[in-house]
């Protein structure tokens, strides 16, 4: 079969192009232990299936000290070398490398900003209250930093094609970085269910999209036969090297806070890849000696999609309670997460904790972090909406610092930003009445004649409705 001729299988095991550094890293299964050199096309471990993580003693014991790091990380800032100049990159040495520079697909991921939230801080009564903004990414997802570091081994592989499940943002970031890389993609997405802007973004990367009739746990099954069957390399963040490039948020971030640890790190929960990485970070950042002190990791799910919270609540964390999701954050509806095992460990191991939030919950904190200037996607917002439950419990006191991490851009799904300020979202759906107070959130676009004195009146009317509103 042609795609077969065109790719090498069992690119893991290759060695090393003579005189370039032999990588060092491993794969371990996060089940039974058992370590091996390579990783089959499904990245389980052959032993007992479960997923495979990524380790290399040079990490803690035998790599260069925290201090020594912390300023190798902050000179490379000011260099114009490939490497340096991404986000991710630039903390090479707590990631597997490949074996050339060469295979380096990179599109300048990472290096996002930390934000503060004035309003939010305000109303959630929480002075020290942050946003990492995963969506000034280059595709405008978290996704990219994690791409980068995939397609690259994809790429140093052979491999000709590769292939991801999505709800949207990880088919826009694959088809991007597969097509800097040169490769070809493939992407399963369910049909009517991912937003137009991240599925035209696929398709402008020159993407082949295919649009299943199922949801996103369906897509996933059948991209797991496809690896089995097929030369295609996967890219789902079941791929451990995935999660390696994610790691990247929590050093940038603890960098940005010059290595002050946050009391709390807040991030939405889906497939819940995100969340494992950030967690391997901070434990490894911890065994490195970068910090002394572990923030909580906490994970928001939205209510018509909460896999994590129920198998947390209902099964102690032990076995996967599945459901059936439903909600409008498209983005994180999941009902079978591959992760969700790597997630417990975790949450468990840095005290964090999961809850869950509803859809006019979401809407309403998407609303207030657009009033920030800011803006995200829907299922970033799930964050905010999370730490108001936080305050009201008391899990989050109003002393503690807190980071938002907000995964996707706000430009990613504007049918949903539409909807809100038109008043339709929740139009014949059973939160109609709930969601009457969110109006004063809602900035309508109006249809005026093309005068001067329309626009005038206009004018004068809206700060007749809000003479409160400031710029402080
Ligand atoms: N936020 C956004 C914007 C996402 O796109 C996703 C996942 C998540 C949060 C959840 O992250 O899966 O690591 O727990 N999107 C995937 C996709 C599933 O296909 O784009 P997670």
């Amino acid at each position: 079969m042609p795609l077969s001729a065109a790719s090498d299988r069992d690119a893991h095991q290759r060695d090393p192009q003579p005189g370039l550094p032999k990588a060092t890293f491993n794969f371990r299964c996060i089940g039974c232990g058992s370590m091996a050199s390579n990783a089959a096309q499904d990245f389980r471990c052959s032993q007992c299936n479960n997923l495979l993580e990524i380790t290399d003693p040079s990490w803690n014991s035998s790599g260069p000290s925290a201090s020594a790091l912390k300023s190798m990380w902050r000179e490379r800032r000011s260099s114009n070398a490939t490497l340096d100049l991404s986000g991710v990159w630039r903390f090479r040495e707590l990631l597997p490398m490949p074996e050339s520079e060469q295979h380096v697909v990179s599109l300048r991921e990472g290096n996002t900003p930390l934000y503060e939230l004035p309003q939010s801080s305000r109303s959630t009564g929480v002075p020290h209250l942050y946003a990492k903004h995963q969506g000034m990414n280059p595709t405008g997802s978290f996704k990219d930093t994690g791409m980068t570091v995939a397609s690259t081994f994809a790429r140093q592989a052979g491999y000709r094609w590769v292939a991801c499940a999505s709800t949207g943002n990880t088919s826009a970031s694959m088809a991007a970085y597969a097509a800097r890389g040169g490769m070809r993609s493939v992407v399963l997405v369910p049909e009517g269910k991912i937003s137009w802007s991240k599925l035209s973004q696929a398709l402008d990367y020159g993407a082949l999209t295919c649009q299943l009739r199922t949801d996103f746990d369906g897509c996933l099954r059948l991209l797991q036969e496809l690896v089995r069957r097929a030369p295609v390399y996967q890219l789902n963040s079941i791929n451990p090297f995935r999660l390696e490039g994610q790691k990247t948020l929590a050093f940038e971030l603890l960098e940005q806070l010059d290595w002050q640890p946050p009391d709390h790190i807040i991030v939405p929960g889906g497939n819940l890849g995100n969340s494992s990485a950030i967690g391997k970070a901070l434990l490894e950042m911890r065994d490195v000696g970068l910090v002394s002190r572990l923030p909580r990791l906490s994970v928001i799910q939205a209510e018509g999609a909460n896999a994590l919270v129920r198998t947390l609540r209902e099964a102690g964390g032990k076995r996967l309670v599945r459901v059936q999701a439903e909600t409008r954050a498209t983005a994180i509806r999941i009902g079978n997460p591959a992760s969700w095992e790597k997630a417990v460990k975790v949450i468990q191991a840095t005290g964090g904790a999961c809850e869950q939030v509803s859809e006019v919950e979401i809407a309403q904190a998407k609303a207030e972090i657009g009033a920030e200037g800011i803006g995200c996607e829907p299922a970033s917002a799930v964050t905010l909406a999370g730490l108001k439950k936080f305050v009201r419990s008391g899990f989050v006191k109003p002393d503690e610092s807190v980071v938002l991490v907000l995964t996707g851009n706000l430009l990613k799904d504007p049918d949903f930003t539409m909807e809100f300020h038109r008043g339709d979202l929740f139009s014949g759906t059973g939160h109609q009445r709930d969601s009457d107070f969110l109006s004063s959130l809602r900035h309508p676009p109006v249809v005026l004649d093309a005068t001067l004195e329309a626009v005038i009146q206009t004018l004068e009317r809206a700060e007749k409705s809000d003479p409160t509103h400031t710029n402080a």
